[in-house]
């Protein structure tokens, strides 16, 4: 089975052609083109995703990006058994051009339309990569991005057990936000990572939100807050480049110090031995490189989807919704997107069985 899988709930435009076996639970994925249109020249000025222009660069680019997915893959729309789509979360207008696109292909096509939560889709992504053949259920997750901090038990498709989240600030935010204190650009997590290298991570002790050892809630305004006071105390420092690149090196460390004790908390307290990190902050190498070190001490294996498979993108879109529909689920034209799917509403125990239960008739 093959999917279209489109992805616009942020300021990325993206298509993807993904087929699985059917009826195979081993197959892996085959990636046929997976197409991302970014929008950083747009927003970048700004310092932040302004939803009126991710809208209408979406409703530009949605229909070239799928053309050159189809290109790219060597495939004809007829070639596809169904097209997944973003339902939520994210900018409801974002969300509405893919909505409008799927609905369209799909009625043309008549092929089944498949609604995705954008967070399954991030879930997907490490059984992408061709280097990861022995991912498989269950897992602990650590969903990362502009959005979202949530820690998950993954026990299989579908199922899925909220173990911790972010109480304010997603990690992407403490980032984003941290970067414009720090007077950088827009994407702020790839501006602070590029200006901590070769900065000292222990020169300045930044706050870490720990409530508990075995507390899996995140918290992030803290930080943020604290790096405001601190640069507000030394204005005189802000133009020395290595003293920033200690600062950036410092905030880094006590967001990933953060995310990996945690995650590796929600191993112990699973008693899973493998930890899938997605999302865009996944991306992060000092992330990265602490999880790999702490995770080898504990038994447990870390698996990071490629960088391309991190950031927003359709391949994890496409291949969530061919699970869907391999389970039996499709959606009727009703499908509606939601700007706000919060993970209460989503993972919910249904028939005893915690998961993510798409919107639609
Ligand atoms: O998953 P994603 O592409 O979009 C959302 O669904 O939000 O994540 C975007 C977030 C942004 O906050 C960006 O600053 C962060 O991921 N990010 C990073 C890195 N690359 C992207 N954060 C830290 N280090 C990176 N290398
Ligand atoms: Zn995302």
């Amino acid at each position: 089975m093959r999917a279209l899988g489109i992805e616009s709930s942020c300021d990325e435009t993206a298509a993807a052609v993904v087929e699985l076996a059917s009826g195979d639970a081993l197959a892996r994925p085959i990636l046929h083109a997976n197409v991302v249109h970014g929008q950083v020249e747009v927003h970048a000025r700004y310092g932040g995703v302004v939803p009126e222009l991710a809208s209408r660069a979406h409703i530009r680019n949605i229909q070239p990006v799928i053309a050159q997915a189809f290109q790219q893959s060597g495939l004809t729309p007829r070639q596809i058994d169904c097209v997944a789509v973003t339902a939520g979360p994210g900018l409801i207008g974002g969300l509405l051009t893919g909505m409008a696109a799927a609905k369209g292909l799909a009625l043309a096509l008549e092929c089944p339309l498949v609604g995705v939560h954008h967070m399954e889709g991030h879930l997907m992504s490490p059984f992408l990569d061709p280097n990861a053949a022995d991912m498989d259920f269950p897992f602990v997750a650590l969903l990362v991005s502009g959005g979202h901090t949530l820690l998950l038990h993954a026990r299989a498709f579908g199922e899925y057990h909220p173990l911790g989240r972010t109480r304010d600030d997603a990690v992407g935010e403490a980032f984003d936000k941290g970067a414009r204190l720090l007077g950088l650009g827009y994407p702020g997590g790839p501006a602070i990572a590029a200006l901590a290298l070769g900065g000292d991570r222990q020169a300045m002790s930044f706050p870490r939100a720990m409530p508990g050892r075995e507390q899996l809630d995140f918290s992030f305004s803290g930080l943020k807050t604290a790096l405001r006071t601190f640069l507000g105390q030394h204005p005189e420092r802000l133009q020395e480049e290595s003293w920033r690149r200690d600062v950036a090196a410092s905030y880094q460390e006590a967001i990933v110090d953060v995310l990996a004790s945690k995650s590796l908390a929600a191993c112990r307290q699973t008693g899973e031995k493998r930890l899938v990190v997605a999302g865009g902050v996944g991306a992060n190498q000092r992330l990265r490189e602490l999880l790999q070190e702490r995770a080898g001490q504990a038994g447990i294996q870390v698996y990071f989807p490629p960088l391309s498979l991190c950031t927003d993108n359709g391949a994890m879109i496409a291949l969530a919704g061919l699970r869907r529909l391999e389970a039996g689920q499709r959606d009727g034209w009703g499908l509606n997107v939601r700007a706000r799917w919060p993970v209460e509403k989503i993972i919910e125990k249904k028939e005893g069985v915690w998961g993510i239960h798409p919107p639609g008739l």
